[in-house]
């Protein structure tokens, strides 16, 4: 790209569910770039989209009982939504099943068979569909002894593939790797492809029998395979950015300036991308900056299964979608992983939107509204110190933003915020105005408005639209922006672009103080006791004192809400394979999987006895693997030296007992 040009790119998504927070996050971050980009004049190129091929598509839009396109193009219509509400204005929205794409990863593929850098050979492998990846043995059972995953996450195939010589580039990217230190940023992330290159590469299996997935783009040589999904949705990157393999017009967004993406698929694109665009003879792009993940204040990783995704639908009623997307950015490095409370985030509301914030245009504009006519006043010069304070707070800002250290570039905005609002008190306009000293409070007041405004400028990437109401406010629009970043760049004008006797409006505040959570997020906790902070029956304590306690283990309540009992059937039932006192089950706990779950009652209960029972689980309990055979929960058992029963209840499998 040339100077004046700025790429950036999202991985696509999968479109086998609905978009959470990390899918946000990603797009959010990618828009605040291209944002500022634009405000700095350049032309710039947002590419997002979706990821429609594949294993796990297929399997999604199956469930429902559709086409695998139908289902693509009914899922499509809830992310393009989001994406509306969350501001985000890409330049193209992707999907890989735009006709434009399958004729470029088509191209691709005939120009590597064409040049040998595509084979055929027998494979047999384990297949991780999740992120829809073949794994080795040893990874495979790695990742089931610590409980991440179960047997059942993978499929065990076997077949005759096309292979992409990803081996013979090895070299090439670890020389590159070498000599171009940002190309994989932060470092942390770039040494872990390090580590993964320090063992020799395998080539990549690209294709998948028709006879067994045929959810994909059709191989030009061979039509009895498509092309694995990575493969063709890699490749997204040039079609979304004009980028011809077959000699059509130069673009200038390619190679991308930054690509975005989550540690969890920095392989694909650190390893298989980069040697797929080697192998084609295309630029590398300039940085692939891998963010961190958001997981839940328990610091667990967020999932479906574990019913603790964020759903940014709910943050955007109840805080707004620019209070979202500042929290999002704002609260950890990107490059980090953080975790998300909703308590978290209404405290970070108050202390940097509403008090600080919001505040300080509230005292600029109504003051001077009430003392000055509400018009942007005259005055002789800016104050100094403040001035050289703005040169400061540009200084830290431009750089950290435009390295994507949102947290950093957020950080100078409030602070400078915060010293907008030590001013005021400083400068007590109040106690000028008693004293009728007109001219020292036209200029205080004109210094407090200009730092509402430099602020709005700063914060207008993050958040368009409250960014663009004060900008309102203060009688200016996001278009004076372009002109204002042009002159504070060049070094002009700091605390010096309003202009006199423009209109002021007051109006309400930006941000309205929230006294506790709102009422769709309060309902969550309402919902779901295991999870609530507070507990009702902990309001009004019982004195210890007043209760004779027996000697017992107590424990606190909190730690009694941390277990999570739900109701399961018995679907199926057999003795273990190597342990004589155990039995195997299958257990619907109303997950979209039964669970394998191991326990010693075969004394008692013949394994076909059990099956069509409805018992009690515990649901949290972390898996293990119990002599080769993975448990995932345990049953709740009653009796003493001996099991009499199990306990059972009359409810559904899923439901929960407390
Ligand atoms: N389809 C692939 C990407 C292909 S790109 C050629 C894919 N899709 S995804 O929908 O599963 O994930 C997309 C992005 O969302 C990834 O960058 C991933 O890291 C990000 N996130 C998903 N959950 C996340 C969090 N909990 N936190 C932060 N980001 C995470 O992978």
């Amino acid at each position: 790209v040339s100077d004046g040009t700025f790429s950036i790119t999202t991985p696509i998504y999968y479109l086998n569910g609905t978009p959470h927070i990390g899918h946000a996050y990603t797009t959010i971050a990618a828009d605040a770039a291209a944002r500022w980009h634009r405000l700095r004049g350049r032309e710039v190129r947002f590419l997002t989209g979706t990821d429609e091929h594949g294993q796990k598509v297929l399997e999604a839009a199956q469930k429902r009982g559709l086409s695998p396109k139908e289902h693509c193009d009914d899922l499509v219509v809830v992310w393009k939504a989001m994406m509306e509400r969350f501001r985000i204005d890409y330049d193209r929205f992707i999907r890989t099943t735009d006709a434009d794409h399958e004729a470029l990863v088509q191209s691709a593929l005939q120009q590597l068979y064409d040049r040998g850098e595509i084979y055929r050979d027998e494979y047999r492998g384990w297949y991780l569909i999740k992120d829809e990846v073949f794994v080795t043995d040893k990874e495979r059972e790695e990742r089931i002894a610590t409980g991440e995953l179960f047997e059942s996450d993978f499929r065990m195939f076997e077949e005759t593939n096309w292979f992409f010589r990803m081996s013979k580039y090895q070299q090439q990217l670890l020389d590159t790797l070498a000599s171009r230190p940002d190309l994989v940023l932060p470092d942390n992330r770039r040494n872990e492809v390090l580590g993964f290159l320090s063992k020799p590469l395998g080539d990549l299996c690209i294709s998948r029998p028709k006879s067994r997935m045929g959810w994909g783009i059709e191989l030009p040589f061979d039509r009895d395979y498509v092309c694995y999904v990575w493969f063709d949705a890699l490749l997204n990157y040039l079609t979304g950015n004009n980028r011809s393999l077959d000699g059509g017009p130069a673009t200038p967004f390619w190679p991308a300036t930054y690509q975005l993406l989550g540690k969890d698929i920095l392989t694909t694109h650190a390893v298989y991308w980069t040697t797929m665009l080697m192998a084609l003879g295309v630029e590398l792009p300039q940085h692939l900056f891998a963010h961190g993940w958001w997981v839940s204040g328990d610091g667990q990783k967020m999932s479906k299964s574990r019913g603790n995704v964020i759903d940014v639908n709910l943050l955007a009623d109840g805080f707004g979608v620019d209070a979202t997307r500042v929290f999002l950015l704002r609260e950890i490095k990107f490059g980090a992983d953080g975790q998300f409370t909703y308590k978290g985030f209404l405290e970070r509301y108050n202390a940097d939107l509403a008090n600080d914030l919001g505040n300080l245009a509230h005292r600029a504009l109504s003051m001077s509204e009430r003392w000055l006519g509400g018009a942007v006043p005259e005055r002789q010069a800016p104050d100094p110190t403040l001035q050289a304070l703005a040169r400061k707070t540009w200084e830290a800002y431009t750089p950290a933003l435009e390295a994507l250290q949102f947290k950093e570039a957020l950080e100078a905005v409030f602070d400078w915020v915060r010293a907008g609002n030590k001013f005021v008190d400083t400068a007590a306009p109040w106690a000028l105005n008693k004293a009728g000293d007109t001219a020292k409070l036209a200029s205080v007041m004109r210094d407090t408005l200009e730092m509402c405004a430099m602020a709005a400028a700063l914060l207008l990437p993050i958040m368009p639209d409250k960014a663009g109401e004060l900008l309102g406010k203060l009688g200016a629009s996001p278009d004076s922006v372009k002109d204002w970043l042009a002159r504070w760049s060049r070094g002009e004008d700091l605390v010096n672009v309003l202009l006199p006797s423009t209109k002021l409006t007051v109006g309400d505040p930006l941000f309205p103080r929230l006294h506790e959570l709102p009422p769709a997020i309060a309902a969550l906790f309402e919902a779901e006791p295991a999870s609530a902070p507070a507990p009702k029956t902990q309001e009004k304590p019982v004195s210890e004192t007043e209760i004779p306690l027996p000697e017992l283990p107590w424990i606190e309540y909190d730690d009694f809400s941390k277990v999570q009992l739900r109701i399961g059937r018995v679907l199926e039932a057999q003795a273990h394979p190597n342990a004589d006192k155990l039995v195997v089950m299958k257990v619907d706990l109303g997950e979209a999987r039964p669970r394998t779950i191991c326990a010693g009652i075969k004394a008692v209960f013949a394994p076909e006895t059990l099956v069509g029972r409805t018992v009690v689980v515990v649901a949290n309990l972390k898996p293990r693997m119990l002599r080769g055979v993975p448990s995932e929960g345990m049953i709740l058992a009653a009796g003493g030296e001996v099991v009499t029963d199990l306990v059972s209840a009359q409810a559904k499998p899923g439901d929960t007992v407390r």
